[in-house]
């Protein structure tokens, strides 16, 4: 099972041709108000051995903007050329990377001055987006919607495609090695390696997954408060995915050796280290399941997913309030 996790878009047949005319991007101008009816931009950060360009996140981007035209979509990168942008994948600081993304983001001109953006990452990216929201949210994200990601980390590293010459060295020079400043300073996948069964080692080196969980005793108060500003957080979990391990990291739940333990069930979610119970009881805590494999995408599902959870800003942004009897409705 190869470990890159390029979207596998299940397209059927003359949808492609549907998918590729162009529409212009609105620029979003400073009398932005809830009765404007441009689209909030979608920034979408990509998996493991994808790059920003690649023709089958660029297809994402084509549905984003035919289910909202007008749609600014911009694709999360840390380096201009593809190639380079693939590598930083598996190697880098991730701290550094969502500090890159962060400083983009901010200075980007239209994305700046927009009152709030939606995003989809892709796998690893997004877990990297909701650091993205914990650390910096500026602009603000409103939806932050993730497909297969690895929110309470990955417990084993799969094997590499047998030519993947780069993924290989990659994961080559992980064996063994999950803790060490090497791994966790350069090696991407080490940096959300969790194992229960070590738990204590992953508390004391994981340079990012124990941070943006606040899983330390120290919390920070500004990633529970900025996950529980948004509207929607929607957790797709792949039913048959064989990529991640294990699969169910993409609701958040625990799996040590055969026990499952469910989100809400956690002492993450019971004491809100990161805000996921106050966004649960307004209603924006969605689990999901896609059928198939990692990342095996159906165009359908892409379409629903965006027409639900994207467009202006007034059309989704207010409505994550619930009635009273929600909020009063005790532990789910
Ligand atoms: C990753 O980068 C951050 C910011 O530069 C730094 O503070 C941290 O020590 C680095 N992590 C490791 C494991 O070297
Ligand atoms: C996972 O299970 C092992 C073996 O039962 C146990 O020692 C460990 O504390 C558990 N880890 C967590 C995080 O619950
Ligand atoms: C998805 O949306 C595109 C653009 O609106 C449309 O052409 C295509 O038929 C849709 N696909 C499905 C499977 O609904």
């Amino acid at each position: 099972m190869a470990i890159g996790t390029q979207l596998k878009l299940l397209f059927t047949a003359g949808s492609l041709i549907a998918a590729s005319f162009a529409t212009p991007l609105q620029r979003l101008t400073d009398d932005d108000d809830d009765d404007n009816d441009t689209p909030l931009p979608v920034i979408i950060w990509h998996g493991l051995g994808d790059n920003y360009a690649a023709d089958g996140l660029h297809q994402v981007g084509e549905l984003v903007d035919a289910a909202n035209p007008g749609t600014l979509v911009y694709y999360v990168r840390m380096d201009n050329n593809p190639s380079k942008d693939s590598q930083a994948t598996f190697l880098g600081n991730v701290t550094e990377q969502i500090a890159k993304v962060c400083a983009d983001l901010a200075a980007d001109p239209i994305l700046s001055t927009a009152p709030a953006i939606d995003a989809i990452g892709f796998s690893q990216g997004g877990q990297f987006l909701r650091g993205y929201v914990e650390r910096c949210n500026n602009p603000p994200v409103r939806n932050l919607i993730t497909f297969g990601s690895q929110h309470n980390g990955i417990s084993a590293f799969r094997a590499c495609a047998v030519t993947d010459w780069f993924c290989r060295g990659a994961m080559a020079l992980l064996k063994g090695n999950a803790w060490s400043s090497l791994a966790q300073s350069r090696l991407v996948p080490a940096q959300y390696y969790r194992n229960p069964e070590e738990y204590d080692k992953y508390l004391d080196y994981s340079n990012f997954l124990a941070d943006i969980n606040n899983e330390r005793s120290f919390k920070n108060p500004k990633y529970k408060a900025n996950i529980a500003k948004l509207d929607n957080l929607v957790l797709y979990m792949f039913e048959d995915d064989t990529t991640v391990v294990p699969k169910e990291t993409a609701w958040f739940e625990e799996v040590n050796g055969t026990e499952i333990t469910p989100l809400r069930a956690r002492k993450l979610y019971s004491e809100d280290w990161i805000g996921l119970r106050e966004l649960d009881r307004k209603g924006g805590l969605k689990f999901r399941t896609a059928p198939g494999d990692h990342m095996q995408l159906s165009e359908k599902l892409l379409n629903d997913t965006f027409a639900e959870f994207f467009g202006p800003y007034k059309k989704a942004g207010k409505k994550a309030e619930r009635p009273v009897e929600f909020m009063g409705g005790g532990d789910l």
